[in-house]
C-alpha cells in the first residue's frame, strides 16, 4: 500500500473525520482535500459553489469564507435532503436548498439560482455516495458545466479505494461509469489529486472540458 493509503486508512478508520470542525462547526472532510480546494478556488478564479451534501454546514462555510476572501459577489448554493443537522440556516454567502441533490428538477432550480454572467463553479458532490445515487447526481448536474468549471467527487475512497472494503459501488465506481459513458466531458485532475499524497477523492478532481 502506498504511504499516503496508509496515513488515509488510519485518517479514516480512527475516525478522525467524524471529530473535525471549521470554525465550530463539524464538517466531515480529510484537511489536504480542503486546503486543496481553497488553492483551486483561488487558482481558477471561482465565483461560485455548488455542494450536494450540507449535514451540519461545516464545508459550506469553509466556502463562504474562501469565496468572501476572494470575490465580492460569490457565493454558494448547498442542497440537502434533510436540514435537521445544519447547524447555520442562514448566511449572506450561503444559499441552503432542501431537496434529493439527484433530482433533475434540484439541478434546475440549483443553476437558476447562478447569474448568467458568473465566472467558474466548483462543483462538490458530497451527498449519497451510493453509485446509483451519485451518478445520477452526474447526469443531472454536469450538463449544466461550462468549460473550465471544476467539480469533485467526495469520498470515492470507499468501497477499497482504499477503506471500507465491503462498502459496495460508490462514488469512485459512479466516476469510472459516467467518464466510460460522456467520454471527452471531463478531464481528471490527478496532479491536484495527489499534491498532498492522501486524498479523500482519489479519481474524483475533474475539470469540465
Ligand atoms: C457526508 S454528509 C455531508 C458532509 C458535508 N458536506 C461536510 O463536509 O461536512 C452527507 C449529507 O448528504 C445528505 N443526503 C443524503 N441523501 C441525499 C439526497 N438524496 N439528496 C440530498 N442530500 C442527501 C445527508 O442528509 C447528509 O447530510
Amino acid at each position: 500500500m502506498e504511504i499516503w493509503d496508509k496515513y488515509y486508512t488510519w485518517f479514516y478508520d480512527t475516525n478522525v473525520w467524524k471529530n473535525m470542525q471549521y470554525h465550530g462547526i463539524r464538517t466531515l472532510k480529510l484537511p489536504s482535500d480542503m486546503w486543496n480546494y481553497q488553492e483551486i478556488i483561488f487558482d481558477r478564479g471561482i465565483t461560485h459553489v455548488v455542494e450536494t451534501g450540507t449535514r451540519h454546514g461545516g464545508s459550506a462555510l469553509f466556502f463562504a469564507d474562501t469565496l468572501a476572501a476572494r470575490t465580492q459577489g460569490g457565493f454558494v448554493i448547498t442542497v440537502d435532503i434533510d436540514a435537521a443537522s445544519n447547524m447555520i440556516r442562514k448566511h449572506e454567502r450561503i444559499k441552503f436548498l432542501i431537496g434529493d441533490s439527484s433530482s433533475p428538477k434540484t439541478a434546475a432550480k440549483i443553476f437558476s439560482l447562478l447569474p448568467e454572467e458568473r465566472g467558474p463553479v466548483f462543483l462538490i458532490l458530497d451527498s449519497d455516495h451510493a453509485r446509483d445515487h451519485v451518478l445520477r447526481e452526474l447526469e443531472s448536474l454536469v450538463p449544466y458545466l461550462r468549460s473550465g468549471d471544476y467539480l469533485v467527487v467526495e469520498d470515492s475512497s470507499v468501497n477499497g479505494h482504499p477503506v471500507r472494503h465491503n462498502f459496495g459501488p460508490g462514488p469512485w465506481e459512479a466516476i469510472d461509469e459516467f467518464t466510460k459513458r460522456y467520454p471527452g466531458t471531463l478531464r481528471r485532475d490527478s496532479g491536484r489529486e495527489r499534491k498532498f499524497g492522501a486524498t479523500s477523492c482519489p479519481n474524483g478532481y475533474h475539470e469540465k472540458i
